[in-house]
């Protein structure tokens, strides 16, 4: 817990009556982007969503907005609408885009994974669906997430539609593609479970490693982080797998950070998680090739956990009244100790 955590807590939310600093400055003075996964949905709202967003984030990713079923839901028709608003949000307050996901098993539209359609006919259309929506938001997003989750939970290549379809080197091709229509955006491979050291670990840092080694367009991989109390790395384990990737050439980017908590929170589990939003994002910041660290949503009033993890919740850095949580305060404190 910070010392000063009642200050603390009031800066993190503007509260304070001399103008306190937002996150994103004291992330901006440490040379990292602060992120948070968004829904459009509740950004289209504006209210507190957008103006928490606005003043705490300097980067922003679509939770769903930008992802094949709902930017490609039909073979000839593409639909932005959503995905236009987030970037068009993002520039007006000068925040980075991270682009999510062009390459995932999850949230495909059925006329691709029902289709029946030959091996050819879907690389053609991976590689126009890449290219499609890279090249639209070609120097208007600075990182992309290309491929998600391609390695299971032992460690090896997950076998899933892309794979079946396209054979195993489809990751390159898509790294390729995705270079292709934006030779300056930053490439990333994004996983989860693999941000300490182990099998999956392991695994993630051969494939990025590889990648790099044959010269294919890979800058860095982006670490999930989705963590619970009880099942989290060790911050020693996290910077060693961080000085590793930076050893092959690898950026690294925590990319989904949240820690659920069992329902309902007590004040000694708050207070827990924030020693471990505290504990990442000072590791994040004491690696030089850890570009930025995002979370997966900032408000607990918008998670995915309460829906895919009935009985836990209360995940994020501001509570459903977009109040700082002692996680706020905990990683102000991290950005502000050098
Ligand atoms: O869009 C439909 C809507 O039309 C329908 O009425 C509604 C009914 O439930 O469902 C809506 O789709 C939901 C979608 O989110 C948009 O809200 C899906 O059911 C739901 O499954 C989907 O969940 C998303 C999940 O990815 C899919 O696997 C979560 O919001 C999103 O947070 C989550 O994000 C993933 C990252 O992309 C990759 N890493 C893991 C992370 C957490 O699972």
């Amino acid at each position: 817990m910070a010392p000063y955590p009642a200050l603390l807590a009031l800066a993190c939310c503007g509260l304070a009556l001399a103008a306190p600093p937002a996150l994103r400055d004291l992330a901006d003075a440490r040379g990292v982007s602060l992120g948070t996964a968004v829904d459009v949905d509740a950004l289209r709202n504006g209210g507190r969503y957008a103006e928490t967003l606005a003043r705490e984030f300097s980067s922003v990713t679509p939770e769903n907005a930008m992802k094949f079923e709902v930017v490609h839901p039909e073979p000839l028709r593409y639909d932005f609408t959503a995905a236009d608003a987030l970037v068009d949000f993002a520039e007006a307050h000068h925040m980075q885009v991270h682009g999510h996901v062009l390459v995932w098993h999850e949230q495909l539209p059925s006329w691709l994974t029902g289709g029946d359609l030959s091996r050819e006919a879907l690389a053609a259309i991976l590689r126009s669906h890449i290219q499609h929506v890279v090249g639209r938001y070609r120097g208007r997003i600075a990182v992309w997430d290309v491929a998600a989750e391609a390695v299971d939970e032992e460690g090896r290549p997950r076998e899933t539609f892309w794979s079946r379809a396209l054979g195993p080197d489809y990751l390159a091709l898509a790294f390729r593609w995705a270079h292709e229509a934006d030779p300056g955006a930053r490439l990333l491979y994004n996983d989860y479970g693999g941000e300490g050291l182990g099998a999956k670990s392991d695994a993630i840092y051969r494939l990025a490693r590889d990648l790099r080694a044959r010269g294919v367009p890979i800058d860095g991989v982006g670490l999930q982080m989705h963590l619970s109390l009880g099942d989290r790395p060790a911050a020693a384990v996290v910077k060693a797998n961080l000085a590793r990737l930076a050893g092959a050439g690898l950026t690294a980017e925590i990319t989904e950070m949240d820690v659920r908590l069992i329902l309902p929170a007590t004040p000694a589990a708050a207070s827990a998680q924030a020693g471990v939003y505290r504990e990442m994002l000072a590791t994040c910041l004491a690696a030089p090739n850890c570009k930025g660290f995002a979370f997966w949503g900032f408000t607990d009033a918008r998670s995915w956990i309460p829906e895919f993890f009935p009985g836990w919740g209360a995940a994020l850095p501001f509570d459903e009244d977009y109040r700082p949580k002692p996680a706020c305060g905990a990683l102000m404190d991290a950005l502000r100790r050098r």
